[in-house]
């Protein structure tokens, strides 16, 4: 019997990359990273919401109605941290973003007036943020403000166009405002 002999292959040298090669696999390789982090980035983006709540730019949760909404003769509450005024027009309750409209001071309620004067061109809004007179184009804007239930449930929110929300008959609903999301004043045009 022939003895059979093992051969074994002979390991194949690798053919050197050319630079073409090697530019091609550099440039693959750094699409590949970018691709994942912009991945990564997103979904950190979308898994972590951007503002804390009680931070400008967030949800500020203020509180049972009972507690935190202004009567109907009470002068509007400012909320210096979230930026904006509490205004109770007759019952109804509108969160304004406290800048003007026009060059982006801060305006201030005036109790002899009563009503929001700017200090800067002299715009003057309504209670209710409505544009009364001055170089400001529009109304104040404002922000969407909710009642909630104790257990999380939204009852009422301000709808597209700002306008205010009545005061809530149950008083143990919580109130808050989204300083996140602020609707445009209408223009006097
Ligand atoms: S910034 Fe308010 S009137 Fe000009």
């Amino acid at each position: 019997m022939a003895e059979a002999k093992a051969t074994a292959a002979a390991p194949q040298a690798m053919a050197p990359l050319t630079r073409r090669e090697f530019l091609n696999y550099a440039w693959l390789s750094s699409l590949g990273f970018v691709f994942l982090v912009g991945i990564g980035g997103a979904t950190f983006f979308f898994a972590f919401p951007r503002f804390k709540a009680g931070e400008f730019g967030g949800v500020f949760p203020l509180g049972k109605a009972s507690d935190v909404l202004p009567k109907p003769t009470d002068p509007p509450i400012h909320n210096t941290d979230g930026k904006f005024w509490l205004s109770n027009v007759n019952g109804m309750i509108i969160a304004l973003y406290d800048v003007c409209v026009h060059l982006g001071c801060l305006y201030a309620w005036q109790p002899v007036t009563g009503r929001f004067e700017c200090p800067c061109h002299g715009s003057k809004y309504q209670k209710n943020g409505t544009y009364i007179s001055g170089p400001a184009p529009r109304s104040l804007d404002r922000m969407v403000m909710s009642f909630v239930s104790a257990s999380s449930q939204v009852v009422a929110t301000t709808d597209a166009q700002g306008d205010p929300l009545p005061i809530p008959s149950d008083p143990s609903l919580n109130v808050i405002v989204d300083t996140g999301k602020v609707i445009q004043g209408a223009s006097h045009g």
